[in-house]
């Protein structure tokens, strides 16, 4: 079984190294690893964030576990240049279009929530963003406005063939759940959103079982702070994705706790060919001091034994084992504690 490890930018290499040893003490034989650059690294060292022999590794992996890239001295450069080119390229280039980030407040740590404890208590929900279109992969540009002045733009689409397929991966998920299903969108405002809806909707025609909602997507923040015990799957196109799973991270007490597995419809000989990371970015305010939490990148490796190896009795142990460090307060900086990385990644260990 071959993973890619993409450690990437600031704190990816940190939390990834912590996630690699985990794996390595469940005890699966025949676990090759390959490691490769991306992101600002990459850029650095090859002079592209996503070099060719990166992406040429992470086809031929069955799975890709992939840390953070952003590097603030790369900011300036052109848009093509910059670290972030690196996880969106593998996204588009390895057809990884439902991303799967499940969000939910630990029995026992409700207190870890900045929201009330009976409301978070009942945050238990899965955000199923789509990840290979809308704003982020249409055109976009700069030009020169009416008044002389800068104007940029980015094109935002969704096709029905787009939605009708990250749909059904919500409907499939909610399945495992109580099959409830909410679709966010703006259709309000946003043609792109009447489409997703309209094709949300007709999907769901063949999929009677499956008890959809539809709500808009700045009402659904407001929701899923008040009252997130009415969500179960949201399903929602990628940049409403992007913002309300940052959200949901901070109901749930840090941004450090929460994993993601970026799926598509390929299969490997073990499992379905997937990229797993945390939904953090880089943290250049706390990279090289050995202070981030890496349970977010753990959480995905478990992920990705889950989906990738169908190793569901592994993938649960992990669980159970982060699980039970945040009960015995095992803290990172993050959740107001002192526990460094190495430490995080030890008291994981010790509970496996
Ligand atoms: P961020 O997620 O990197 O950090 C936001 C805040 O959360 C910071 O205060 C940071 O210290 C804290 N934080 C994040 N992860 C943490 C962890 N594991 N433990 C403890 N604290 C943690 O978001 P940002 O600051 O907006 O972005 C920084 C860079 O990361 C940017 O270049 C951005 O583009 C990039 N980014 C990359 C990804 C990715 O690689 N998938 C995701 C998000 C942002
Ligand atoms: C995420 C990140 C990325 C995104 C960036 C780094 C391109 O914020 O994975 O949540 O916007 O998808
Ligand atoms: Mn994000």
């Amino acid at each position: 079984m071959k993973i890619a490890v993409l450690p990437g930018d600031g704190i990816g290499p940190e939390v990834t190294r912590e996630a690699i040893s985990v794996l390595e003490s469940v005890g699966i034989a025949d676990l090759t690893l390959f490691d490769g650059d991306v992101g600002g690294i990459a850029y650095k060292r090859h002079g592209h964030p996503l070099p060719a022999e990166t992406l040429t590794m992470a086809r031929e992996a069955d799975a890709i576990l992939f840390g953070a890239v952003g590097d603030p001295d790369c900011d300036g450069l052109e848009r093509s240049l910059r670290p972030e080119q690196a996880i969106l390229g593998l996204r588009k280039e390895l057809d990884l279009f439902a991303n799967l980030r499940p969000a939910k407040v630990y029995k026992g740590l409700e207190h870890l929530s900045p929201l009330n404890p009976e409301i978070a208590s009942t945050l238990d929900l899965l955000i199923v963003r789509e990840l290979t279109g809308d704003v982020y992969f249409g055109d976009k540009g700069e030009r020169i406005a009416e008044d002389g002045g800068r104007e940029g733009w980015d094109m935002m689409s969704y096709s029905e063939t787009e939605v009708r397929r990250i749909a059904r991966v919500a409907f499939r998920a909610a399945r495992s759940g109580d099959c409830r299903v909410c679709s966010v969108d703006k259709a309000n405002v946003l043609e792109t959103s009447q489409v997703w809806r309209d094709t949300v909707k007709g999907a769901a025609d063949s999929h009677p079982d499956i008890d959809l909602s539809h709500m808009y997507v700045d009402n659904a923040a407001m929701q899923v702070i008040s009252n997130p015990s009415q969500f179960g799957v949201i399903l929602t196109g990628n940049l409403f994705g992007d913002i309300l799973s940052d959200l949901a991270s901070a109901a749930v007490g840090s941004i450090g706790l929460l994993a993601s597995a970026s799926l598509g419809d390929r299969q490997t000989a073990y499992g379905t060919f997937g990229l797993y990371e945390p939904i953090h970015g880089s943290a250049p305010d706390i990279a090289g001091q050995g202070k981030a939490n890496p349970m977010a990148c753990i959480l995905s490796a478990a992920m990705m034994l889950r989906h990738s190896f169908e190793m569901e009795a592994e993938a649960a142990r992990i669980e159970a084992a982060v699980e039970r460090a945040l009960a015995d307060g095992i803290r990172g900086g993050d959740l107001g504690g002192d526990h460094g990385t190495e430490a995080v990644g030890a008291a994981v260990r010790e509970r496996l």
